[in-house]
């Protein structure tokens, strides 16, 4: 199987699709002021034969995981047949999704038995009132229950993302523990990341991920050895916990040197970093199954390209104003 590999030996099996930017949820730190059709960006987001063409192009240059994210990706009413297109390629035998989770309480089990795999879902806060200040959404108990579902519905572990925020959810670190306690969920505390339109709530209230390592090994909480296909997270387990602790740290030093994901936006570009350029387009090649091999092409000479690094540390977003259009 042909492998992308940048000039930095970094070897790509992952790709993040986004099918839409469009999101029903106002995260203070994503979409403060709600979802709104950009002039410019307001383009129809990929249709579901131009998803299965291009996951097919990266099925054959090896990429083995896909994850669908958004915006809210189960916004889309294809979403079913998005999984079973993506899931039609043998050799992508992971399919994830970055949920908020408002529909999983209703269709977990239909997407699983369209072939999703793996599923992501976003909590901020467990307090119904606060984690409505943070989504704008009054979603908690919806949210809970979805998860409760996926758990019915046969996934054996669920993944959870948290956004760690200074004095908001960092003092809460008691109750994620204890929530995490008796059940199989992977709690993921991401650093606040800089966006363009982010910049007051990146100064007041990003605070790294170092205070929650500092704070979770004297309690006995050990660091595990990372597997080739993990993601960036450091993860922690504990004797005492089903649950375990996942820490994703950006602007840590060496962060990058583990990027193992590309990303293709909702409308068709090809985004080597999260952070820094404008896209490869490749939606000029997704219109006809003949053209396979130039969208191959394209992607492979595309890669060549890839930095050794974002630029956060200069703060510099690049054209990043927030993360709804790419996923996170
Ligand atoms: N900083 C960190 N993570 C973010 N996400 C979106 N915006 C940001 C940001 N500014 C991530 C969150 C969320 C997912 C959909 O995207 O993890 O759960
Ligand atoms: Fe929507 Fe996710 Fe952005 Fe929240 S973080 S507004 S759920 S896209």
């Amino acid at each position: 199987m042909p492998q992308l590999i940048d000039a930095f030996a970094r070897k790509f099996y992952y790709l993040r699709l986004s099918v839409t930017d469009v999101c029903n949820f106002r995260c203070t730190y994503c979409l403060p002021d709600g979802y709104r059709p950009n002039g410019t960006t307001n383009k129809s987001f990929l249709s579901l034969d131009e998803i299965r063409r291009v996951t097919h192009a990266f099925a054959e240059l090896g990429t083995e995981k896909v994850r669908l994210t958004g915006g809210e990706p189960s916004l889309r009413r294809d979403f079913c047949e998005i999984i079973a297109a993506v899931r039609s390629h043998a050799s992508i035998h992971t399919l994830a999704v970055t949920t908020n989770g408002y529909r999983l309480e209703r269709d977990i089990a239909n997407w699983r038995d369209a072939g999703l795999t793996a599923l992501n879902v976003s909590v901020d806060s467990l307090d119904a009132r606060q984690f409505q200040l943070i989504t704008g959404q009054d979603k908690f108990r919806q949210v809970m229950a979805g998860i409760d579902a996926a758990f019915a519905a046969g996934f054996s572990k669920v993944k959870v993302n948290t956004v760690l925020m200074r004095n908001v959810n960092d003092i809460h670190l008691d109750s994620f523990l204890a929530w995490i306690k008796t059940r199989p969920i992977q709690l993921r505390f991401i650093e606040l990341m800089e966006t363009g339109d982010g910049g007051d709530l990146f100064r007041t209230r990003h605070v790294s991920g170092e205070t929650i390592r500092r704070r979770l090994e004297p309690m006995g909480w050990q660091l595990q050895p990372r597997g080739r296909s993990d993601g960036p997270a450091l993860v922690f387990r504990h004797p005492d916990y089903r649950g375990e602790i996942g820490l994703i740290m950006p602007y840590a030093k060496d962060f990058c040197a583990s990027c193992n994901r590309l990303r293709v936006s909702a409308t068709g570009n090809l985004h080597l970093c999260l952070f820094g350029e404008d896209g490869i387009p490749l939606r000029d090649l997704l219109g006809e199954d003949a053209a396979l091999e130039s969208l191959k092409a394209r992607i492979s000479g595309g890669l060549r390209l890839k930095k050794q690094t974002h630029f956060l540390h200069q703060g510099n977003t690049g054209s990043t104003r927030n993360l709804s259009f790419i996923g996170g």
